[in-house]
């Protein structure tokens, strides 16, 4: 049987992806070192005979003998947040670039030629071109974020070409759904849990982004991971529409029926290195016969809703 090796597999997007995995009878070796992630995530999955779990920090410890007999590595483990890289620099370098590093080197001593890559619509900077196609000119990096997946990108490449691997590079949207445990709807959620008469929202709200859900995310991976077949497969993922906060605001308002008092910090941007605008052109992976299912509307709603019977994760520290 296959035997694939998922990084950050306690997170939202890798405990998906195990699950998915498990339907379909593949073994599985998951490390994580919980940072982000959580272990309640993988409770399906850890009474698996399939799935073997290491708590393991892939920055830290020696990770290169779970990677003997692996036909495919699926590297998630990473710092998935974009808004504090300014508070700790070192951070995106350490977690994204260094980390993706050592994946490959244990990747070329075991000879695993085959990887799945996280990257961001991040990485596109503030684009003039809307929607934003895979080959589109990189203007200046607004994150360090966004900087240090290109960097990662660019090492898998290298690799590629060097040592004859084949590359699965994924430039998502944001993602929403079950296991969501970062981002908008999360902040937006945790502070109308706390108090649903006030709402403090970064930026004017006018932002305007595109969202995938999880299931759709997971899905088109997969698709096109059968369906694509160079040494570099750069692909978007994300859906043919786009809601400003303001209209995010309203949808997770109208789910948790409350009308709360809106007071925005103001600006074009919610942070340094936020980009007023995320849209990714999709033609590519739809080539592929992929459609996503769900709407971002439906996808805020659904997510919303999760978060409300799973408070739990609303203690997550961000
Ligand atoms: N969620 C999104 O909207 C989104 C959008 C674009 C790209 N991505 C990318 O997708 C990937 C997964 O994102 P996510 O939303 O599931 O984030 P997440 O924080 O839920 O998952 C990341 C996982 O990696 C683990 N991890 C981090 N550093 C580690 C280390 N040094 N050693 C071992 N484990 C480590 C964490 O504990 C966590 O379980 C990330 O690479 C992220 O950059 C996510």
């Amino acid at each position: 049987m296959k035997k694939i090796l998922i990084t950050g597999c306690a997170g939202f997007i890798g405990s998906n992806l195990v699950n998915f995995f498990l339907k379909k009878n593949i073994e599985i070796v998951g490390l994580d070192n919980l940072s982000t992630g959580n272990i309640k995530f993988l409770k399906k999955a850890l009474k698996s005979q399939q799935f073997k779990f290491y708590k393991k920090d892939l920055l830290n410890n020696e990770i290169s003998s779970h990677f003997k007999n692996i036909s495919m590595v699926y590297h998630l483990a990473a710092n998935a947040d974009v808004r504090f890289g300014l508070k700790h620099t070192k951070k995106d370098i350490n977690q994204n670039i260094i980390v993706t590093y050592k994946i490959l080197e244990a990747m070329r001593k075991h000879n695993v030629k085959k990887i799945m890559f996280s990257s961001t619509g991040s990485v596109y900077g503030e684009t003039n071109q809307i929607p934003t196609k895979e080959n589109a000119p990189f203007p200046v990096q607004t994150s360090l974020y966004g900087a240090s997946k290109i960097s990662a990108e660019g090492l898998i490449s290298a690799y590629c070409e060097g040592f004859n691997f084949q590359s699965y590079i994924f430039r998502f949207v944001s993602i929403l759904g079950k296991g969501y445990s970062h981002g908008h709807v999360f902040d937006f959620v945790k502070q109308l849990r706390n108090n649903n008469k006030k709402l403090y929202v970064l930026g004017d709200g006018n932002q305007r982004k595109s969202y995938l859900n999880i299931d759709d995310c997971i899905n088109a991976i997969h698709k096109s991971i059968n369906y694509f077949n160079d040494k570099i497969n750069i692909i978007n993922l994300g859906t043919n529409e786009y809601l400003t906060v303001k209209e995010s605001i309203k949808i997770i308002c109208n789910t948790l029926r409350c009308e709360p008092k809106i007071f925005f910090k103001g600006g074009k941007r919610g942070w340094i290195g936020d980009n007023p605008m995320i849209f990714l052109d999709t033609k590519k992976i739809r080539k592929s016969g992929w459609k996503p299912k769900f709407t971002i509307k439906e996808s805020i709603k659904i997510t919303t809703k999760y978060l409300l019977d799973n408070q739990w994760i609303l203690k997550r520290k961000v």
